[in-house]
């Protein structure tokens, strides 16, 4: 028999209610009922005065049992369940330690005092799930620490510590990290002795706010929210909490939540909730699989990618030794990782200390023989594949056995890298997104020896440096940028067809997208992706293909660099200006292509755009190059720009219906040709057969 995830204990007139519902102690549908009836036994029993809520484990509460969500409600609900703690005639004391989460914070402001453990945090994440607090945090929180504080908490979703939570009021007391337990029952019978009552939140008086607050507050997050539902219907709620009773404010926050559970934004949201814990979930790969610890790394190259990728590993305390061939590059890339943490000062959020201390991890040199006793090499030169293989020579004959030597090329073939080394199961590549140390994706690029072990050690290492670490397979562009060639091939297609690049970024950007193509191409450099395709001997033959982008890179118009690219800018500014030039040049070109230029509209332009992408993501499924379609919404979210409440291209081809992407494609087949548009036969199978590509199994290995 599983043991009862609630169970009651009574000591010193005080009964302890203590969850246990691993790994997080979500407030699933066991725990709901349990608690509900221990609330019952503790409130009848005249052996207890107080009742304490605690968690066993590693957290308090982490929230709501989100696999519940989508499925039928089961009673008691978590409202039922707070309402019977809010109304508990004997005084009630959550006791708190890890991450006070969402359901798990509202069911500690239903208590009527809180106390935790200094190393808590505690937070109101839902709206990362598209959802609002739906258990009366918006109608609790604002009258404890007001309508701005509790609004800045529920919209960015991101937890504050204990020691905030105590300044703010959402804590009472806050504890050195020992015995949580003792002090919360010696806490209450404080509370008691000193006859503090019941303190029950929901009764506190609404919250104050000047005139045009909510306005000004809306404005105010308008950039940062663009497209996302929750946060608006946060504002509501929060306004609900100012204007009327506890009572009425609970049942309008009730029906937006309810709005908002049944919205696609949340479902593609909690898609990705769990499609980013599943990137590690490999065949082959368990806990029991060796990994490899990493506590040294070096770079090679100390450019842009270089600096940025040793200054990622610093900021977890990782001693970094970064080698360049050039002194002058190696003093630019110690100078820029040195301003990057200067500015880290100047934001407050780190002090003159800790930024010395993170360069004091930092060594500089050009010797290889600083590499002998690392655990990871990162190569980061340039895309040139000679200059890597003399790279990977020199790493294979001075490190150790059993060091990792990844590459983090964003083009190349990591089987011909590792083949300059006599240990190719050792050489993986480690592809990060500029800037490194920002970006949160890492693709994990499986070279056709790379070990399983040295996979496990890589997504280790990606958890270590706090990136979302994706195993992808050795194809041109791995998952990312193989798809990315598809979007923008359509978007530079569509500027010879009549659309302007600021019409066809709008459409995009209207639609979700954090930049258009042209702004990013301009950003990244359109001489970076000409040389690109230099390189390549596979291009289509096709005059049409990135012709725009040949010709402006060939023209010295880069982009944001040179001051011209798609668009032009004015000096020291990086807001894209239409171009009167370039458009003169995109008729031309037209014309001389015989190509008739039409207006085309922003769905179509989206159209395009997007289910190229999705095109090339199937293809890229049913080559085994990813493993799950899940994987390739991880990475055009979290390197790309791709709106996260639409959950990832593979994720949207499902919501919108297979069906219906797979015969608009054969649309633009018919009017575009086969090239490009051949519905790949996974497309075609899973629309015919209902099926969907989150549920498509995949290859095993990518
Ligand atoms: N419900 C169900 N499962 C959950 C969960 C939850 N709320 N939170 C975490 N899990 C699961 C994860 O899926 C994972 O499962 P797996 O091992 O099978 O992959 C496991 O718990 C461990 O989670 P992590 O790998 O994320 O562990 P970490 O230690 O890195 O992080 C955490 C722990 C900070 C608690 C993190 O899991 C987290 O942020 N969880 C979600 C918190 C959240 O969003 N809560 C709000 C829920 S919505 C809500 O409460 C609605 C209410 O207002 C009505
Ligand atoms: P960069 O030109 O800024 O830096 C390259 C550095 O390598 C220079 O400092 C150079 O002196 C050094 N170098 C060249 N040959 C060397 C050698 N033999 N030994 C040691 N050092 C040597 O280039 P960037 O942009 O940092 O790119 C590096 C790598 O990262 C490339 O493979 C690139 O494709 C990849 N990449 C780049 C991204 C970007 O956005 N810039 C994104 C992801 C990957």
């Amino acid at each position: 028999m599983p043991s009862l995830p609630v169970t009651m204990t009574i000591t010193s007139r005080v009964a302890i209610i203590t969850v246990d519902n691993p790994p997080v102690n979500a407030l699933s549908h066991a725990v709901r009922a349990g608690l509900a009836k221990q609330l019952s036994v503790a409130v009848a029993d005249d052996a207890a005065d107080a009742i304490v809520l605690i968690c066993a484990g590693r957290t308090f509460f982490a929230g709501a049992d989100i696999t519940e969500f989508g499925k039928p409600a089961r009673d008691p609900s978590l409202r039922d369940v707070l309402a019977q703690i809010d109304a508990s005639p004997k005084l009630t004391v959550a006791a708190i330690h890890g991450t006070a989460l969402g359901g798990g914070l509202e069911t500690a402001l239903a208590c009527h005092h809180r106390i935790a453990v200094a190393s808590a945090k505690v937070g109101l994440p839902e709206s990362q799930l598209g959802l609002l607090p739906g258990a009366g945090g918006t109608q609790r929180l604002p009258r404890l620490v007001g309508a701005e504080a509790a609004l800045d908490m529920m919209i960015s979703g991101n937890p504050i510590n204990a020691g905030a939570a105590l300044d703010n009021g959402i804590l009472d007391r806050v504890i050195a990290d020992d015995d949580l337990q003792a002090a919360a029952v010696s806490y209450a019978g404080e509370l008691l002795r000193q006859g503090t009552g019941l303190r029950r939140v929901s009764q506190l008086p609404s919250p104050e706010v000047g005139d045009g607050f909510f306005d000004e507050y809306s404005a105010k997050i308008k950039r940062r929210t663009r497209g996302f539902e929750a946060p608006e219907r946060i504002v509501a709620c929060v306004r609900a909490a100012c204007e009327h009773d506890f009572a009425r404010g609970l049942e309008i926050e009730g029906e937006l939540f309810a709005a908002c559970m049944a919205s696609t934004q949340s479902a593609a949201m909690r898609h990705l909730f769990f499609a980013e814990r599943a990137v590690a979930k490999l065949p082959g790969i368990d806990r029991n699989t060796p990994r490899r610890p990493i506590e040294t790394v070096g770079v090679v190259g100390s450019g842009t990618m270089g600096a940025g990728i040793a200054l990622a590993c610093m900021n977890v305390n990782l001693p970094v030794v970064m080698l360049d061939t050039d002194a002058g590059a190696l003093a630019r890339g110690r100078a820029s990782i040195e301003k990057l943490l200067a500015v880290q000062v100047d934001k407050g959020r780190l002090t003159a200390s800790m930024r010395d201390a993170r360069m004091e991890l930092l060594t500089t040199t050009d010797d290889y023989g600083a590499f002998s006793e690392l655990d990871l090499a990162i190569e980061a030169v340039f895309e040139t594949m000679a200059i890597k293989q003399t790279v990977f020579r020199a790493l294979d004959a001075h490190c150790k056995p059993g060091a990792i030597l990844a590459t983090n090329t964003s083009t190349l073939d990591v089987d011909l890298i590792a083949k300059a080394t006599a240990r190719p199961e050792d050489v993986v590549g480690l592809h990060f997104f500029s800037p490194a140390h920002v970006m949160r994706l890492l693709e994990i690029v499986r070279g056709r020896a790379t070990s399983i072990e040295v996979i496990a050690s890589s997504l280790s290492f990606g958890k270590q440096v706090n990136k979302i670490g994706v195993v992808v397979g050795n194809c041109f562009g791995f998952v990312g940028n193989r798809m990315f060639y598809g979007y923008t091939r359509e978007s530079q297609l569509l500027l010879l067809e009549g659309a302007a690049p600021e019409i066809i970024d709008q459409a995009l950007t209207d639609w979700g997208m954090a930049m258009g193509p042209n702004a990013v191409g301009d950003l990244a450099g359109l001489d970076v992706s000409y040389k690109v395709r230099q390189e390549r001997t596979d291009l289509p033959d096709d005059p049409r293909y990135f012709l725009i982008a040949t010709l402006l890179a060939e023209a010295g118009r880069y982009g944001q660099k040179t001051g011209k690219g798609t668009y032009r800018y004015e000096a020291g500014s990086r807001t894209p200006l239409p171009d009167p030039e370039v458009q003169a040049l995109i008729a031309a070109e037209s014309a001389r292509l015989g190509i008739q230029r039409r207006t085309i509209p922003a769905d179509e332009i989206v159209e395009r755009c997007i289910y190229a992408l999705i095109v090339e993501g199937c293809r890229i499924l049913e080559e085994g190059f990813a493993v799950k379609a899940s994987d390739i919404d991880v990475i055009w979210v979290n390197g790309y720009g791709f709106p996260r409440y639409r959950g990832g291209p593979m994720l949207y081809a499902d919501l919108v219906g297979l069906d219906k992407v797979y015969r608009r494609v054969c649309e633009f087949r018919d009017i575009h040709g086969e090239q490009y548009w051949q519905p790949p036969a996974l497309l075609r199978d899973l629309a015919r057969s209902g099926g969907s590509l989150a549920a498509y199994p995949g290859a095993t290995t990518p």
